[in-house]
C-alpha cells in the first residue's frame, strides 16, 4: 500500500499547529480564508450542480451529498458546508488543527466527523465521497502528483473533486508572499513557498493524468472597491478547480 502520509510536510503541518488559536479569528491568521469562504462556496454549489447557479430558495442543496474536506484545518470550510446538508468528513494532518475544528462545531451545534491524520487510513478503509475538496492545501504539499493520486483513490466514480490554491505567477509572488507576508503582514511571514504554487494548466495536467475531466475553472479574485472576493476569469492569483473522475476506461 502506498504511504500517502509521507506527502505531510512536517514543517508545513508544525506552523499551521502553532496557529490553532488563530483558527476562527475573523481577522486572525486565516483572515484570508474566512474572506474567500463565501465564494469557495459560490463555486462549490455551482460545480454540484454541474456549473449552473443554485436556485437561492433551496435551503439544504448539499443534503444527499458525502463530502470529504482534506487539510480542514479548523474547520472554516467544513460548517458551512454542513449547514447546507452535507453529511462532511473533515481531515488534517495536524492535531491541534482538528482539536479546534471539534470545539468550535460543538459550540456551533454541527455534526462533522473530524479526524486526525492523512488520507492514507480512509484508502485503506475503501472510503468513497461524492465530492472530494482540499481548499487551499495542494500548495502546502510534498508532492502534488502523489496528493492527486491519493485523492482520486476516495471519490466515487463520476464523483467530483474540487480544488483551489495559488497560481505560480508574477502577480502572486508580489500579492501573495511580498506584500501578504511582508508588507502589510496580514499573514504570517512562511505561510507560503510561492515555488510549489501550480498554474491551472499544471494542475489540469495532473488531473488529467488521474482520470479526472475538468469541469471548470474560475479565478478568486480581491475587488478593492466593494472589499470582497468574487468569481472571476483572472486565473493569475487564488482559483478554484472543479473536475469529475471517469474512470481511464470509461473517459
Ligand atoms: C491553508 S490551510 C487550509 C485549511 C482549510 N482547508 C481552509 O481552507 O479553511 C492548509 C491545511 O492543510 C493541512 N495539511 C497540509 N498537508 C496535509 C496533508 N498531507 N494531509 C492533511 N492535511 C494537510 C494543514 O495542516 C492545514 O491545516
Amino acid at each position: 500500500m502506498e504511504e500517502y502520509i509521507l506527502n505531510s510536510d512536517e514543517e508545513e503541518i508544525k506552523r499551521f499547529s502553532k496557529l490553532s488559536g488563530e483558527w476562527w479569528k475573523e481577522n486572525g491568521a486565516f483572515a484570508p480564508l474566512h474572506r474567500i469562504t463565501p465564494i469557495r462556496i459560490e463555486f462549490i454549489l455551482k460545480a454540484v450542480n454541474d456549473g449552473q447557479e443554485y436556485s437561492t430558495d433551496e435551503e439544504r442543496p448539499l443534503k444527499n451529498l458525502n463530502i470529504i474536506d482534506v487539510g480542514c484545518g479548523g474547520g472554516i470550510l467544513s460548517e458551512p458546508l454542513k449547514r447546507l446538508g452535507a453529511s462532511i468528513t473533515g481531515i488534517d494532518a495536524s492535531e491541534t488543527a482538528i482539536q479546534s475544528a471539534r470545539l468550535h462545531s460543538r459550540k456551533s451545534n454541527l455534526e462533522i466527523n473530524y479526524l486526525v491524520g492523512t488520507i492514507d487510513s480512509l484508502i485503506e478503509q475503501k472510503k468513497l465521497y461524492d465530492l472530494v475538496i482540499a481548499s487551499e492545501v495542494i500548495e502546502h504539499v510534498q508532492d502534488p502528483n502523489d496528493f492527486i493520486k491519493g485523492l482520486k483513490k476516495l471519490v466515487l466514480p463520476k464523483g467530483k473533486i474540487i480544488l483551489t490554491t495559488l497560481s505560480r505567477s508574477l502577480k502572486s509572488f508580489l500579492i501573495a508572499k511580498v506584500a501578504a507576508e511582508y508588507l502589510t503582514k496580514i499573514i504570517p511571514v512562511g505561510t507560503h513557498e510561492w515555488k510549489k504554487f501550480l498554474n491551472p494548466q499544471e494542475l489540469e495536467t495532473l488531473l488529467a493524468s488521474d482520470g479526472f475531466r475538468v469541469d471548470f475553472i474560475k479565478g478568486m479574485t480581491y475587488k478593492i472597491k466593494s472589499d470582497r472576493f468574487v468569481l472571476s476569469d483572472d486565473l493569475s492569483m487564488n482559483y478554484a478547480i472543479a473536475a469529475t473522475y471517469f474512470e481511464s476506461t470509461t473517459i
